[in-house]
């Protein structure tokens, strides 16, 4: 197994600190949250997520499109839907799942994935949940945005371990850089028009962000997988592990 790690840059913060997002804990149907869930969309545009998601997706060298791809916490499912956006033309046939515990996408988020020719399943669950009603199921790649940074290190190496089973192909992390920067990146999503609930949780989740090689160092030892971790534009921290090979439905 290859491990291409780069460290983190100067100007890093302490270790990570893991704490309730109010996002988590607000009824959906509050009107604070539905506020802050647009809210994100706005700040994946302020980190750049969707490009470089896309990209790396784009650029993991597959030998197909995948048949299979799985999101974590995929939220509203409206992230997914701009990666598909950018991604459809290349792969145009993808079997989707969203994976949240709660049910967000709207029929029109459904609609739109329909349009690119992808199908979309959207399961309302706790990923460890669905881990367990779905034992053994493999995708071809597995992503996410925005989320691993809820989980303290212990339950996130349980996750990982998880991940280096189910993910043929690639295992993918877009996450928030734990870093000054982002810091004040978080600090500023007010003058963007952000509401109290995001610009609370944007704080959390830096400060529960990554930097260095945290999320490579928590993968299984023996996972297998070309692993590469690095910081991703000014805010966002990008963790994959790639397997070699590459083509469709090699998911059980
Ligand atoms: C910050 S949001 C990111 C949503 C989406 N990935 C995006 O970028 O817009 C994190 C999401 O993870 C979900 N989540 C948190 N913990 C979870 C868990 N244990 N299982 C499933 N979903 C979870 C939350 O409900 C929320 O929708």
């Amino acid at each position: 197994m290859k491990r291409f790690i780069s460290m983190g840059r100067p100007g890093s913060l302490g270790s990570r600190v893991v704490q309730p997002e109010w996002l988590d804990e607000l009824d959906p149907a509050d009107a604070r949250a539905q506020r802050s869930r647009r809210d994100l969309q706005r700040v994946n545009a302020w980190m750049g997520n969707v490009r470089k998601v896309a990209q790396a997706l784009e650029r993991a060298p597959l030998r197909e499109p995948p048949g299979r791809l799985v999101e974590w916490g995929a939220g509203d499912g409206t992230f997914l839907l701009q990666v598909a956006r950018r991604l459809h033309a290349r792969w145009p046939k993808v079997e989707a799942v969203t994976v949240d515990r709660l049910a967000l996408l709207s029929p029109q988020t459904q609609q739109g994935f329909a349009r690119l020719g992808w199908t979309i399943q959207a399961v309302q669950a706790d990923v460890f949940e669905w881990l367990r009603v779905d034992p053994g199921g493999k995708s071809d790649v597995l992503l996410s945005n925005l989320f691993l940074h809820h989980l303290a290190a212990e339950t996130l190496g349980l996750l990982l371990e998880h991940a280096a089973k189910r993910a043929a192909l690639l295992f993918l992390a877009c996450e928030p850089e734990r870093s000054r920067l982002a810091l004040l990146g978080a600090r500023c999503l007010g003058l963007i028009g952000c509401n109290q609930v995001t610009r609370h949780d944007a704080i959390i989740s830096v400060r529960a962000g990554f930097c260095g090689c945290e999320v490579s160092d928590l993968w299984p030892k023996g996972g297998g997988g070309q692993l590469n971790e690095r910081p991703a534009g000014l805010f966002s921290h990008l963790f994959q592990a790639r397997h070699a090979g590459g083509g469709k439905g090699r998911h059980a």
